[in-house]
């Protein structure tokens, strides 16, 4: 069984993520966090909200707002998505299958894709006699498929065009005026917009990876285009592999690649060295971490330079957060559609501003950390522990275990859960099995720490708090929990 086979298995059996709608036959591109698995989520959002809102200390501000998902259709043709914002598309001639054209040619011809045309996926897929992967039909000619998905809001004479938003960032450039105001007319400044975003993927596929509706955390800088980002700050990290639009690959620190001229502009590089700490925080593994830049060809319409964050997973590279730089492309086609002014007095100087993106999934860092932190364990005497080395920060949650169910133990475990609840921990309380297969089964789901509640409690007020990854055992005063445990 491979890897992801197993983590898919514990997944769907603990309550951290499975198909949606399982009793109709589920639907592709659709999943559900269970109890589990929307703790991790939840957390993995608040430390990227909590890395723009709370830790840029003194270098910018950063707000969070939240705006509808579903928009009128003029949004979305300012912004060029109804034109532009769609996947190379491939279909089978005899079962009608669809496939997308550039994932199906690297999956059979083991090459990158990344910047090609319509054209030459349509010559590679014909040269190579490349066939349909259900029934070895023939495909016909690749085409432009749409992403987003298109409703109607209200009824009658009232009827506009709808789409859900395939990115939060549109919703937050066209409150621009009042998030200026807001603001106190100052940049830079940031907004941060955490919720789900919808695109009608061709193929969706790897669980969480590739969904039809997710999660995004996306962070817009707000600008002066002259802006020389004296403010910001790059550490001295360690190397990582870096590979650029030309694909020259080089091993050095981000700070190194800026220097250097590699990766020219100083914010994109500095919103990439945050996220790789921030990956790192989670629980990502540093080494199967690598940044790329967009290929010309491949960038999105709205972007001047692009670079993403890729996991090297078990299914296939994976990017999980792409930085752009927009420029005022935005924030000018919604000033000449709606015919408002998006410009802003700041520094002597008349301009619409400029926005550096920097775009996060939630699901796929969620599916990389779940994979990174998978450990397969042989004890000395052969028993095999399987469990999910997440930070504590991660952790779905504490667990509270009275040793035995009898002799006021679980009266006084429920005390405990009532101190760390207080405390704004959240807790889960077991009291069924021995207290070993309840260890194992918090191991499972990556429970950093289990508080056992024993005779000796009763005594002294005092619990075992036991460490998933050493198995080591302390004891604690139940009035010093709550340090000990935050
Ligand atoms: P890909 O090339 O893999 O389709 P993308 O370039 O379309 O990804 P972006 O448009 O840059 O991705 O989206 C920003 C972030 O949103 C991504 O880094 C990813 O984490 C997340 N994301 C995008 N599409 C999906 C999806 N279908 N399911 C889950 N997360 C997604
Ligand atoms: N906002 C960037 C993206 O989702 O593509």
């Amino acid at each position: 069984m491979k890897i992801y086979e197993k983590i898919l298995d514990i997944a769907k059996r603990r309550g951290i993520f499975y198909p949606s709608c399982e009793i109709y036959g589920g639907i592709s591109g659709f999943y559900d966090y269970g109890a589990i698995g929307t703790r991790i989520k939840k957390n993995v959002e608040d430390l990227i909200r909590k890395a723009y809102l709370v830790e840029e200390y003194g270098n910018f501000t950063c707000s969070e707002i939240e705006c509808p998902t579903l928009s009128i259709d003029s949004v979305w043709n300012a912004s060029g998505h109804v034109k532009s914002f769609s996947d190379f598309t491939v279909e089978c001639m005899a079962c009608k299958e669809p496939f997308r054209a550039d994932h199906l040619v690297e999956e059979n011809l083991k090459i990158s894709c990344d910047g090609m045309s319509a054209e030459q996926l349509t010559e590679l897929i014909k040269n190579n006699n490349l066939k349909c992967k259900k029934c070895g039909g023939e495909l016909n000619d690749v085409y432009n498929y749409n992403l987003m998905f298109r409703t109607e809001i209200a009824p009658g004479k009232n009827k506009r065009t709808g789409y859900m938003r395939p990115e939060t960032a549109q919703s937050t450039y066209i409150a621009f005026k009042r998030l200026w105001e807001i603001s106190r007319k100052k940049l830079p400044f940031g907004i941060l917009q955490i919720g789900h975003s919808y695109r009608n993927e061709i193929s969706p596929r790897q669980y969480i990876i590739r969904l039809r509706e997710f999660t995004q955390a996306e962070m817009e800088f707000f600008i002066d285009p002259d802006d020389k980002y004296e403010y910001l700050n790059l550490k001295d990290d360690a190397a990582i592999k870096i590979m650029d639009k030309d694909d020259k690959i080089s091993e050095i620190s981000i700070k190194e690649s800026h220097e250097q001229g590699i990766i020219k502009n100083k914010a994109i590089a500095y919103f990439l060295q945050k996220s790789v700490n921030l990956f790192v925080r989670m629980g990502i593994n540093y080494q199967k971490l690598q940044l790329r830049q967009h290929k010309d060809s491949e960038r999105a319409f709205y972007s001047k330079d692009t670079w993403d964050v890729e996991f090297m997973s078990e299914l296939g590279r994976i990017e999980i957060v792409g930085v752009a730089d927009r420029g005022n492309y935005d924030l000018t086609q919604h000033q000449n559609c709606s015919g408002e002014s998006m410009e802003i007095f700041w520094n002597n100087k008349r301009f619409v501003p400029n926005v550096i993106e920097v775009a996060y999934g939630i699901d796929r860092p969620v599916y990389c950390i779940v994979e990174s932190c998978y450990v397969e364990e042989m004890s000395k005497k052969g028993d095999e522990r399987v469990y999910f080395k997440f930070p504590p920060e991660i952790s779905p949650y504490v667990c509270v275990f009275p040793l035995m169910a009898k002799d006021g133990l679980p009266e006084k475990a429920g005390e405990v859960v009532d101190v760390l609840k207080r405390a704004n921990l959240y807790v889960f309380y077991d009291k069924s099995g021995s207290i070993g297969r309840r260890y194992a089964r918090a191991d499972e789901i990556g429970v950093s720490y289990a508080l056992t509640i024993d005779y000796d409690t009763l005594k002294d007020n005092t619990v075992t708090v036991r460490f998933r990854d050493t198995k080591e055992q302390r004891r604690v005063k139940i009035d010093e929990l709550e340090k000990v445990v935050k």
